[in-house]
Formats: structure tokens, sequence, C-alpha cells
């Protein structure tokens, strides 16, 4: 991979910044043995199966596999890429960055994106100046009638897009963009028949989606009357993903609270902003998807959905505390009352009324209750159990028995059906769970705690259809062959990079055995910032790996000899498939010599 900067410069770049330092401003880490471990910041986990090496300066992640140098560790935790995420080290370290290599893949990506950057925040400029000028002015009106301040409007640098067809496209094209890149950020929409262009937002109010990092990835556009679609947003583009975005955490990043505020509209956010409740952020329309719910959760542990009480806001809330609880966050409701959402409540209710309303949200759990109350009549027999019976579903979730106690009593005197029964349904569905969790269990690898020795737990994680001995032989090979020179010396007349079976240890073989051969030296870091985004997690959970032998050169020795088995095995039962039997006779003879050996 033709890389943007030069192999000194990341290794420079890497050097300078201590992974335990990095990682431990994400993860609460914890000294075990000689490396450091905590809680998954990649996977929903309960215990620590994040394991960081000081010493090679990598992490890995027993659990699902994430791993690699700080620059990927940033790359995943910040959602930039890999150039972007050397850049974001060399800051922090106080590196001056040379220029970039400017051919390769990457390079090529990393400057579209920044192209589309630049056009998106030239857009925003003309947009804003069009809302303060002249034809903005019944836009301006528009927006002082909803209660918005001349200072809210530049705060969120909003805008209007003038009622033409194709304003911002001559504007563009003036600036030097061509056609193809204004296309491209979904600022134009392409008229197929007529071989002509036209701008995508007409005549509304623009809300500039801006990133964490005050980048303008997206737009928002509102019809100022009744006309539809309402809303209008900007296509996924190579700086536009909507899973990934949250309107309005530019600024609520940082809020000191614990807390954040989930609403639905750009127009709930800009108006508890306003109101001074920054610590708020839109899902913008759809459900929250979990890497939203990811990026919360870096900032918070509680949340609060503050969402529109119709029947779609209420599907969407569920679907919140699912993906929110699952990216670990504690979960509460605001119920505003019917067709009210939080700009409209504190628009009528003013700012008090509405932090106390936040301060009363309902858990989760009580949330899902109230909302099945609505949804069965209790004087009906029949659907009186049916309640009861959805009730112990949820109640059978709650992890804490005091938490579930309280529950049990209110809904008991609520329904006049007795704790004891209630009590019964959720042990049935518990015990139900139970088992399937156990069962899940089985198949999830098992971590390796310092008691269970590297092998085993090799050996458990393996998918079945591979050969687990010949996979595990050659991993071990090669992380003896990473960190010790004297193994590369004693083997390399006996094994090349092509006796390897799988193709990322063929490859991984290539690169150490090129390096050693050049004495070159190398760490970990330096090997993994050879290898595709794809290959890092494999590479690095070899390298990460720690093998305690006697004697490494006779290790090696017998890692060979099980390859060489394992391979020539292999060729037999194939052979046996194949029902080739002059090769079947062939490799039993060299099978033979090679238990003999
Ligand atoms: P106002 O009516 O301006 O107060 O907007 P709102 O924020 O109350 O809007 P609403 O509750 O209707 O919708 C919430 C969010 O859903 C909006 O902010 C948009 O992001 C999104 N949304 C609403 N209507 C549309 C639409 O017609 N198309 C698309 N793509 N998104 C929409
Ligand atoms: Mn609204």
């Amino acid at each position: 991979m033709a890389l943007f900067y030069t192999e000194e410069v990341i290794q420079e770049v890497v050097a300078a910044n201590d992974i335990v330092d990095i990682v431990s401003g994400y993860v609460k880490l914890k000294r075990v043995g000689r490396g450091f471990v905590g809680i998954c910041p990649f996977h929903n986990e309960k215990t620590p199966s994040f394991s960081v090496s000081q010493d090679k300066q990598l992490y890995h992640c027993f659990g699902c596999g994430a791993g690699g140098t700080v620059i990927q560790f940033i790359m995943s935790i910040e959602g930039l890429d890999f150039i972007e995420a050397v850049k974001f080290l060399a800051e922090r370290a106080g590196i001056h960055l040379p220029e970039g290599n400017s051919d390769g893949d990457e390079a090529r990506r990393f400057e579209k994106k920044q192209l589309a950057l630049n056009i998106n925040k030239e857009a925003a400029h003309f947009f804003h100046k069009c809302l303060m000028s002249d034809e903005g002015r019944y836009a301006r009106e528009y927006l002082e009638n909803r209660g918005i301040k001349p200072k809210t409007i530049i705060s969120f640098g909003l805008g209007f897009s003038p009622n033409s067809w194709d304003a911002l496209f001559k504007h563009l094209i003036n600036c030097g963009y061509t056609v193809q890149d204004i296309l491209d950020v979904g600022l134009i929409v392409e008229n197929k028949n007529k071989n002509t262009y036209y701008d995508r937002f007409r005549n509304r109010i623009m809300f500039p989606i801006i990133d964490v990092r005050g980048n303008v990835v997206g737009f928002g556009g509102r019809v100022m009357g009744d006309s539809k679609p309402k809303y209008l947003n900007s296509p996924e583009t190579i700086v536009f993903n909507k899973s990934r975005n949250l309107y309005g955490l530019n600024f609520a990043k940082n809020s000191k609270k614990n807390q954040l505020i989930v609403v639905e509209g750009y127009m709930d956010v800009i108006s508890l902003h306003q109101n001074g409740i920054i610590n708020t952020v839109a899902s913008l329309g759809t459900a929250l998807t979990p890497e939203q719910a990811k990026m919360i959760a870096r900032f918070c542990s509680e949340v609060v959905i503050a969402y529109d009480s119709d029947e779609a806001g209420q599907a969407a809330t569920i679907k919140g505390i699912e993906v929110l609880s699952e990216a670990g966050c504690k979960v509460k409701v605001l119920v505003l009352d019917e067709g009210k959402d939080p700009d409209e409540f504190i628009r009528s209710r003013g700012v008090e009324r509405f932090e106390k309303a936040v301060k009363n949200s309902k858990s989760h759990i009580e949330y899902k209750i109230d909302l099945l109350k609505t949804k069965y009549d209790i004087n009906d027999i029949e659907q009186k159990i049916a309640f009861v019976n959805a009730i112990a579903k949820i109640f059978a979730a709650v992890d804490n028995a005091v938490e579930r106690d309280a529950y049990v009593k209110r809904i008991s005197e609520k329904t006049g059906i007795s704790s004891q029964a209630i009590f019964t349904e959720i042990e049935k569905i518990a015990s139900k769970n139970s088992y399937k969790n156990k069962k899940n269990l089985k198949l999830k690898p098992v971590r390796p705690a310092e008691s269970i020795p590297q092998k085993e737990y090799l050996i458990k994680t393996q998918k079945p259809e591979s050969n687990v001995k010949l996979l595990n032989a050659e991993k071990m090979l090669l992380n003896l062959l990473c960190y010790d020179k004297s193994v590369f010396n004693a083997v390399k007349g006996m094994i090349g990079p092509k006796d390897f079976t799988y193709k990322v240890h063929a490859k991984m073989a290539e690169v150490i055995y090129d390096l050693r051969e050049k004495g070159i030296n190398f760490d970990a870091a330096r090997l993994i910032s050879m290898f595709e985004d794809e290959e890092v997690k494999q590479v690095t959970s070899i390298l990460h790996m720690e093998t305690f032998f006697d004697d490494n050169n006779d290790a090696a020795m017998e890692l060979i000899d099980t390859i060489k088995k394992e391979k020539t095995m292999k060729g037999i039962l194939s052979s046996l498939k194949e029902g080739n039997v002059e090769k079947l006779q062939a490799l039993l003879i060299e099978y033979k010599g090679l238990q003999n050996d």
C-alpha cells in the first residue's frame, strides 16, 4: 500500500503516543500481570476482555477481535481514516507533519474527503449569507416567529437556500469546483433527460450538520410552509454517514453533564440549546442506530430519550432503549404531553418546567410498563393475564433484585394480582433465558485469563472447520519469528513464507523475512503498518500473544514439525477425497518419514 506519510513519520507518531496513555483516555484500564485490561469499548461486555500491552504497544480484544496499534485504536474510537488518525495523534504529541505523498488510494480518499468538506463549508457560508441578505428576509421572519434568536442563527450556522434552480450550483462553479465534485457531495441533482443540473435544496431553511471536529458533513433543509417533504437531508456521501452522526453533538460534547438528552429533530436541539440545555442531540428522524448509541455512550453514561409522543415516537423510543442499553447506557424516558415535542414544550412552558420534567423522567422499565398499561384493559380477566405475562418479560430482564421487587409490588397493587404469581411468571421466563444464555456462552470465545494457557485459549476460539493445530502452530511460529531474531536465523533454511498455509500468515512471514534479511530492526507497530486495514486484526492477534517457552529455538523446531505434519495430513485427506491414489501413496510415505524424524 502506498503510504501517504513515510513509514518513519508514522513510526515517530506511534512512538510519541503511548498506547496505555491513549487508551486510558477512553477506557478504564487495570494492571494485570505485565499488561492492562479493561472493558472493551468496541463491543458490549460486562467482564473485561480488552487487553493492552505496553511492551508491545498493542491492544487486542479477546471478545470481539478488535486490535492494532494506537493508530487503529484512534481510527475505531474516533471514527477516523488512517491519515486522519495519524494527524490526530501527531497533533496530540505536538509533532509537525510534513506534506503527505499524494498518490495511493489512501491519499486519494483523504483528498476527496477534504474536497467534499471544503465544498460543504463553502455551501454553508453561501446559505448563511443568503439568509442574512435581502432575499432571506422571509426566512429570517420564519425563524424569528419560531423563537430563534439571531445569536442562535449564528452559532448553528443556519442558512437559507434561495428559491432558484441553480443559485448554489453557479456559486460553487464560480469557486472553481467541478460538476462531478458538487454532485458527489449531494448538493446538486442531475436531470438525466436534459443533461442539466439543479440545486437539491431550494427555498428552504438550511441546517448544516456539523460533526464533533467542526466539519460540515451534510445539510438538512426545512420548507417554510406545509409542502412536502418537510425536511430534506443530504444523501450519504464520502463525508456523511447518517448512522454515525448526531445533530448537536459538536456542542453537547462540551457539556459538563454526564447525561445526554436525545431528541428527534433539528428544531428541538436548537431550541433547547438556546435555552441553555446544551446536553442535547438529535438522532435525525430515523431511530437511533447502534453506531449513534456507541458515540453517545462515549460521552455520558445516562441518556434521556425525549421523542415525540406519537406512535412513531414510541416505536423509536423502544428501539432507542434497546440500542442504548446495549451500548451500556442507563436509559430514561421523558414523556411529553400528547402532540408536543421538546421545542414546543419549552416554548410554551419554559425552561424550569422542562428541566423538572427531565429530572422526573421515567426509568425505561417504568416507561415500558406504562406503555403496556395503555394497551391492555386490566378489568378484563384475559387481558389482565396477558398484561402480567408481558410485564413479567420486562421484569425478567432487570438484574437488580431490589429494583425488581419494587416494580413487582407496584404492579401487584395496581392489578390485584399477587406478587407471588408475578414472581412465578418471571422465574419461568428467567430460567428460559438463562438456558438460552448458557447455550450462547458455549459459542463465545473463552477469555484467556491468566490461568488459561495460551494454547488452550487459541484452540477454543478457532472455527471448527479450520485445522486448529496447523493454524495455531503457524501463529506461534510467526510470533517467535517476529520477536526473536535467533529463531529466524535457526529456521530460515527449514521453512519459507510460501510454506505457511493461511494467506495472512504467508504475507506476515514474507514481511518478516524481508525485514530480517535486510537486517532492519522492527517492532510490532512497524509490522502492523505494513498491512491493509482488514488484515490488521489478525496480525495483531498473533503479535499480541505472549509465548513462554523454555527455549524458543526448540519450540520453533517443534512448531515447524507440526506444520509439516498437519500440511501433509491435509494433503492426504484431500487426495483421499479426490481418489488420487498416486498422490496418496507419496504423501503417506512423506508422513511416515516425518513421524520417524
Ligand atoms: P419542526 O416541524 O420544524 O418543528 O420539525 P421537528 O423537528 O418537530 O420535525 P419532526 O418531529 O416532524 O421530525 C423530526 C425529524 O425527522 C426532523 O428534524 C428531520 O430530521 C426528520 N424529518 C421530518 N420530516 C422529514 C421528511 O419529510 N423527510 C426526511 N428525510 N426527514 C424528515
Ligand atoms: Mn417540532
